[in-house]
């Protein structure tokens, strides 16, 4: 299929565009008719008998499992190992009986991943995947193949193929914790209406998109930023970071808001801009404190928050962003976006190539 730009600058507009659309794709595809349950194919494990899962990516596909992580655990009480592919596959990890080893690849042919999702066959795992490619090698050497209907994605920098993959993850912890007791039909369907609701929200936040054009561009200025979050929004803070390296070329890096006392707030200074992001949820006044903490060294802060977290975040802060109000477990999803948008606008800033980043390749075939 010939994709162009649909009017867009670069395909990566036109992609982080696509996202309230292709996520609802993705929700119509597993939704039963009536909304209220998660339709899988059959060859996919009860998680009721599973008391182990492993999670295995490269890149920004790699963080929607460290995510995916939180859900599993919290919402399901599955106990999930998370790795990147290059680490795990020679690492020679024990992979017990009835382990279910679940692969994510926007392309399917990632080279690491493919070896990992090998090495676990191997050991008689059952292989699961969230591809966005269905014919790729990931998905047709997979017991079962789950897609991401993200369509077609162009720009090197992965945009909608990261949030249909948490839309994909998070359905999965769903039905995990449905089949493992920890949520009953109604709480599911609950979950799963506030999720539908999820497509109109993000056209919010992709409305903000001035306002996040104006922070890029101070962002621009900076030789090195620092993302920091906390629970779902840590790994979030670890896909802002690399969007922004991956196209502006500027030295980024995310640190879990409660590890900044343990070195890196030895960096803060007027001159390395912070962005947090942290909406108001249960950890939000501890976001807050170690963000004050920054301040209190000179750091300039850009705070991505909901109106609530705007009212709390008390003063100081030099930016602020501020998105619409959702369930605390869809946060990462929404979140997204702000993140995408600072790096696109700071790299257009920069003048780099933001669709062909200079050094990378779309899919990863060699180690
Ligand atoms: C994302 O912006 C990157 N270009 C890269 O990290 C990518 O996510 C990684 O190479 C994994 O690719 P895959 O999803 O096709 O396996």
């Amino acid at each position: 299929t010939r994709v162009d730009k649909g009017g867009h600058r670069h395909f990566m507009a036109k992609e982080i565009a696509e996202q309230p659309h292709v996520i609802g794709e993705a929700l119509s595809h597993y939704l039963t008719a009536d909304g209220r349950d998660i339709a899988l194919p059959d060859t996919m494990p009860d998680f009721a008998g599973v008391d182990r899962l492993v999670l295995v990516a490269c890149g920004t596909a790699y963080f929607a499992c460290v995510t995916a992580k939180y859900w599993f655990e919290r919402i399901a009480r599955l106990p999930v190992e998370v790795d990147i592919a290059s680490e795990f596959r020679y690492r020679e990890p024990p992979v017990a009986d009835g382990t279910v080893a679940l692969f994510v690849s926007q392309s399917g042919e990632t080279a690491d991943t493919l070896a990992a999702l090998r090495y676990c066959a191997d050991k008689a795992a059952h292989v699961v995947s969230v591809v966005n490619v269905p014919e790729s090698s990931i998905a047709r050497e997979s017991g079962t193949a789950l897609p991401i209907l993200a369509g077609v994605e162009v720009g090197v920098a992965s945009t909608k193929a990261f949030t249909c993959q948490l839309t994909v993850l998070y359905l999965l912890a769903l039905k995990a914790a449905r089949q493992r007791g920890h949520l009953d039909a109604d709480a599911l369907a609950d979950r799963l209406s506030a999720l539908r609701s999820l497509p109109g929200i993000l056209n919010h936040a992709l409305a903000q998109d001035r306002s996040a054009k104006k922070v890029a561009r101070k962002l621009a200025e900076a030789d090195d930023i620092l993302f920091l979050g906390r629970g779902l929004m840590y790994p979030l803070a670890m896909e802002g970071a690399l969007k922004l390296k991956e196209i502006s070329y500027i030295h980024a890096e995310a640190y879990a808001s409660g590890e900044l006392k343990h070195g890196p707030i030895a960096l803060i200074d007027k001159r390395m801009p912070v962005v947090v992001m942290a909406p108001r949820d249960a950890l939000f006044d501890k976001t807050v404190s170690n963000m004050q903490e920054v301040m209190a060294r000179g750091g300039k802060v850009t705070l991505v928050t909901d109106e609530a977290g705007l009212a709390e975040a008390g003063d100081g802060v030099t930016h602020t962003l501020v998105m619409p109000t959702v369930a605390d477990d869809l946060a990462p999803i929404l979140y997204a976006i702000p993140a995408q948008q600072l790096a696109y606008h700071t790299a257009i800033a920069k003048g780099t190539d933001v669709d062909q980043p200079r050094n990378l390749a779309k899919s990863v075939t060699v180690e």
